[in-house]
């Protein structure tokens, strides 16, 4: 569904992220791990397109994203949620989840004065809103402001606003990250819900190795820009390489 094939991003003299090339197939969850400072939110903005690649190439499904904008790559099906929540704060939690649905007749300058032309797509929009925050336990906050919510809440919320534009892979920065561990865990057990039900595919950076061992199919390693290892959950905890540079062993 998506690969990438050398990679690279340069921050001045700095390689973050060197010659990484990765294939994310259809339907999988797929964790990308590796020590602080590795390159892995890095690699993500250059997937969604919020930083310019220095060399390689991206690709996912038939399109060339490589040189594509940020707003190019979600249209093409792929959102990402932030390490650190971009909730709009002073927003209630309903209209942060409404904000990404994708070609809303209402935003365009001509037809917004004409509340009849689309206030139907409006209403169904939110009745689709209303689903979402149904499963992710947010429903009662609908009008609650985004501020009020817990740590925990805010990152459902993250996950849930992502998934009013449909898209077919979502690429998670940290989902758990000051989450309590057991919201923690559900939080994961959404994702592999959402990849039951509505066949999506993931890519997740994740500390809590504890977790997300217990949900991926495949794991990528960075260490200093670049993939040192692969393979899967089982693999992954046995590779000597890995547990020498990732637990310090
Ligand atoms: N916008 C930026 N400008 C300069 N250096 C950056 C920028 N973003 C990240 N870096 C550097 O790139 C390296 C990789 O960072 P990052 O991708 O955030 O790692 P990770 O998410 O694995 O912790 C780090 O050394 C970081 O300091
Ligand atoms: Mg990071």
């Amino acid at each position: 569904m998506l690969h990438l094939n050398s990679v690279s991003k340069f921050f001045g003299n700095l390689c973050a992220v060197n010659c990484v090339s990765l294939t994310i197939p259809r339907g999988q969850i797929i964790g990308l791990i590796g020590p602080n400072g590795s390159g892995k939110s890095t690699l993500l903005n250059l997937i969604a397109g919020t930083l310019p690649v220095n060399g390689g190439t991206i690709h996912f499904e038939e399109q060339d994203l490589t040189r594509a904008s940020a707003d190019a790559v979600f249209r093409a099906g792929i959102a990402r949620s932030y390490q650190d929540p971009t909730l709009f704060q002073r927003m209630t939690v309903l209209d942060n989840t409404l904000i990404p649905a994708k070609s809303q007749r209402g935003e365009r300058a001509r037809l917004a004065p004409f509340h009849r032309l689309w206030q139907g797509e409006e209403r169904s929009l939110a009745q689709t809103a209303g689903g979402i925050l149904d499963r992710l336990l947010l429903r009662r906050l609908y009008d609650a402001r985004a501020s009020d919510l817990s740590g925990g809440q805010m990152k459902l919320l993250e996950l849930g606003r992502s998934l009013i534009g449909e898209p077919k892979l979502m690429l998670l920065d940290e989902p758990t990250a000051g989450v309590a561990p057991n919201l923690a865990y559900s939080i994961f057990e959404q994702i592999a819900d959402l990849r039951r039900t509505h066949g999506l595919t993931f890519l997740i950076v994740e500390h809590r190795l504890e977790i997300l061992f217990d949900f991926v199919d495949h794991l990528y390693v960075m260490h200093m820009g670049q993939v040192v290892a692969q393979g899967t959950p089982a693999e992954i905890a046995a590779d000597a390489h890995v547990r020498e540079i990732y637990f310090g062993e």
